[in-house]
């Protein structure tokens, strides 16, 4: 799926918010499925994208008319709607996914997650996507005691699953005691402290890595190139390559979610701008340069994520070029040089700090750490683009990011998630090296 999340203010010191946050709520068939509007209403006005996924038996207590219209979007409930996979298939659909959040969370949902289940919509995405899963347990309070949900709560705890409440009190059955969903508000915090706090998605027990986030940057601009660029050969053909624009589109994103402010060059693509960044397309590798080298004295940090087309054709005809006739075979293509836009900002005289991006088919680390020396890079992201699952054109990527100090491998994830990974290293070691250069400047 295209990365056209929306973003509102994105200020982490600002008011709590998730914008372009994506979430799953799945709703089991329990009395309190009635409060999941509520929980369903608040992420939205937070600004999270939300998918709600009901159970079968979920619909015998909220309806799904109420859910659409309180998430925007047509519940899902089935693996078997064809009109539905075709807009979005429930891989897709698990990937989208930055979190699942399954409220109320019924005792058989809590068996049928324990057991690795999927047998329906709602237990497949769970196995099928690399989110973080928070379950809000819902029911009668012996069925909340007895062993066996006991079991399968352990078993899901150690999976990583977050579980939250339940609360405790009178119960619909008319009982007293625990085993009542945590009420919308409160998990609504727990959703929001839990996306502003844990940064590394793939890891629920690994808290935030120290300097993560420990300065954002706040009143900082950031200038992000994405996507590819077209080198005209004549009006209606050109040299390019199969870069989506979505790796940079999330940098964007993620640089707005620590409170920068963000432009972004744009090569052609297909994606909507983030809300809030300043977008400006170009076509080909000199546009980008000049748009680059305008706006450079203003950036305090520049990240290429651009997939710059090395070379261009030496002249591009102004007329479509002629297929060659009278039995003449082949035509050559004189291609002169680009110019090297990142090397040019490491070496401008407004140098900021200076991020780039590697696509590398073969010695991927070696030949990243030499193109950073070279470059005059202070981080590079090397992605192995000879693997199809990552890379250009796909959902998900998988590099590794080296600077001065250091390097860390961030696992195959969607790139969102790694953006924002990348964002707290990138993060981390600007603060780092405005704290040696001026040691006043990061004081709190
Ligand atoms: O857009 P997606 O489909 O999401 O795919 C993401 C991506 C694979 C394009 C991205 O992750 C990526 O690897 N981007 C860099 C691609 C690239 O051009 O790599 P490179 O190794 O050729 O270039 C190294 C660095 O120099 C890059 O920061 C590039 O922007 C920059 N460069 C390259 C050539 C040039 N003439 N000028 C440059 O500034």
């Amino acid at each position: 799926m295209a990365d056209t999340k929306s973003t509102g203010q994105n200020s982490l010191s600002g008011r709590r918010t998730l914008a372009g946050r994506c979430i799953i709520v799945g709703i089991s068939g329990g009395i309190a499925a009635y409060k999941t509007p509520v929980l369903v209403r608040r992420l939205r006005e937070a600004g999270a994208e939300v998918q709600v996924v009901m159970t079968e038996n979920a619909h015998q207590f909220v309806t799904a008319t109420t859910l659409q219209a309180v998430s925007g979007r047509p519940v899902r409930d089935s693996l078997w709607d064809a009109a539905a996979e075709a807009a979005m298939g429930h891989i897709e659909l698990a990937r989208w996914a930055d979190l699942i959040i399954i409220a109320p969370a019924t005792a058989d949902t809590l068996s049928r997650l324990a057991a690795g289940r999927a047998d329906d919509l709602l237990c497949t995405l769970r196995l099928a996507s690399r989110a973080p899963v928070m379950l809000a347990p819902a029911m009668n309070n012996v069925m909340w005691d007895h062993p066996a949900t006991m079991r399968n709560l352990q078993r899901l705890t150690e999976d990583g699953c977050v579980v939250l409440g339940p609360d405790s009190g009178p119960q619909a059955c008319g009982e007293t005691g625990p085993g009542r969903m945590q009420e919308p508000e409160a998990l609504f915090s727990a959703v929001s402290d839990y996306c502003l706090s844990f940064t590394d998605w793939n890891s629920l027990a690994t808290p935030v890595r120290s300097g993560s986030r420990s300065g954002n940057l706040q009143g900082k601009r950031v200038l992000i190139t994405a996507g590819p660029t077209r080198e005209a050969i004549d009006p209606v053909r050109y040299i390019s390559n199969e870069s989506s624009g979505k790796q940079g589109y999330a940098l964007a994103t993620a640089a707005l979610r620590v409170g920068a402010e963000v432009t972004l060059i744009s090569g052609p693509v297909n994606l909507t701008p983030p809300e809030g960044v300043e977008t400006i397309p170009v076509t080909n590798a000199r546009q980008m340069q000049d748009e680059v080298q305008a706006l450079l004295p203003e950036a305090d940090l520049f990240i290429g994520v651009a997939a710059v087309a090395d070379y261009r054709p030496e002249e591009a005809k102004d007329q479509k070029i002629k297929k060659l006739q009278g039995g003449k075979k082949g035509l050559n293509l004189n291609l002169v040089e680009n110019p090297d836009i990142i090397a040019g900002v490491s070496s401008s005289k407004h140098r900021p700090f200076v991020v780039g991006f590697a696509a590398e088919t073969q010695d991927a680390l070696q030949n990243a750490r030499e193109k950073r020396k070279r470059k005059g890079m202070d981080m590079i992201v090397v992605n192995d683009v000879a693997n199809p699952e990552i890379g250009f054109n796909s959902e998900e990527n998988a590099v590794t990011v080296i600077w001065d100090g250091g390097e860390e491998n961030l696992p195959q994830s969607s790139k969102m998630r790694l953006a924002e990974a990348i964002m707290d290293r990138i993060v981390a070691c600007f603060v780092d090296q405005l704290a040696t250069a001026n040691p006043e400047s990061v004081a709190e």
